[in-house]
């Protein structure tokens, strides 16, 4: 089966000569939740960005569904099948839920546009129940699900998201957790940068460890649950160390 998403050798960075990525490589694969963790600083987010469209890659080259999408302007990527979440400013705080979901529907035609809203607001009944409401006056976790579900207007093969449950409760960040599971269940692959890694990694398929640029250790999530060298390349500190207390997942 062809990966829904294969990333080679990824270089990329901010500046031409400062590489941030130094040859990372990753695949996703349909109805897969993959999870990326690393310490602080790793590249997580410059590689999701680097897929989305958003960072340049100057080397490596990165495949949707089998077709080439290295360097693919961002705008064009929701029609290469990926649909991008960023962890911050990911929806219109002042544009109520609908307009929000209107803004991200622009690309498409209006009729269909129409019909991918709807399909949304049957996915999350929170959305519709509140679709008059301001983005703004809405929790953490609503506001996430109508970043995602923004996302899904354009039904991509591939979700990628940095950090979904970022300032979340323990409940909205499981609520969230089971919501990114339907996604890959409903045949979707999804990507994930995740703080939160014991949890993340709970209910994901697979993951990948990066530091410093570059891979590190990948493996089924169950393999890397176990995996005692992690603690080492988080700087001796377990994953969930680096957590706020209120955000651990074990006592
Ligand atoms: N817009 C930017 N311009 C220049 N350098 C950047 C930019 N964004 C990130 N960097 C640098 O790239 C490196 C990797 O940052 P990145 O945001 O990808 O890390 P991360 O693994 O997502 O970290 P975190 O866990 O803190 O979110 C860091 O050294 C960071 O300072
Ligand atoms: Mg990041």
């Amino acid at each position: 089966m062809t990966p829904l998403l294969v990333a080679k050798d990824i270089v990329a960075g901010y500046q031409p000569d400062l590489p941030i990525l130094h040859g990372v490589s990753m695949e996703v694969t349909k109805g897969e939740v993959v999870t990326i963790i690393g310490p602080n600083g790793a590249g997580k987010s410059t590689l999701a960005k680097a897929i989305a469209g958003l960072v340049h890659v100057t080397s490596g080259d990165v495949w949707v569904d089998g077709t080439i999408a290295t360097n693919v302007a961002a705008h064009q990527m929701a029609g290469a099948g990926v649909g991008f979440v960023p962890q911050t400013a990911n929806v219109f705080t002042t544009l109520t839920i609908e307009e929000n979901l209107v803004v991200g529907g622009a690309a498409l035609a209006k009729p269909a546009a129409n019909r991918q809203i709807e399909r949304v607001f049957g996915l999350y009944p929170i959305l519709a129940d509140r679709r008059g409401d301001k983005a703004g006056v809405l929790s953490g976790g609503q506001r996430q699900i109508l970043a995602i579900g923004r996302a899904l207007l354009t039904e991509p093969k591939l979700l990628l998201l940095d950090e979904p449950t970022a300032g979340l409760s323990p409940k909205a960040a499981a609520e969230m957790f089971a919501t990114i599971r339907e996604i890959a269940t409903d045949g979707s692959g999804v990507l994930m940068v995740e703080q939160n890694a014991k949890a993340a990694l709970r209910m994901s398929d697979r993951g990948y460890v990066l530091a410093e640029g570059e891979n590190r250790i990948d493996g089924p999530s169950s393999s890397l649950l176990d995996n005692k060298e992690i603690g080492a390349i988080f700087l001796g500190a377990r994953p969930d160390d680096l957590l706020p207390v209120n955000q651990r997942n074990d006592p």
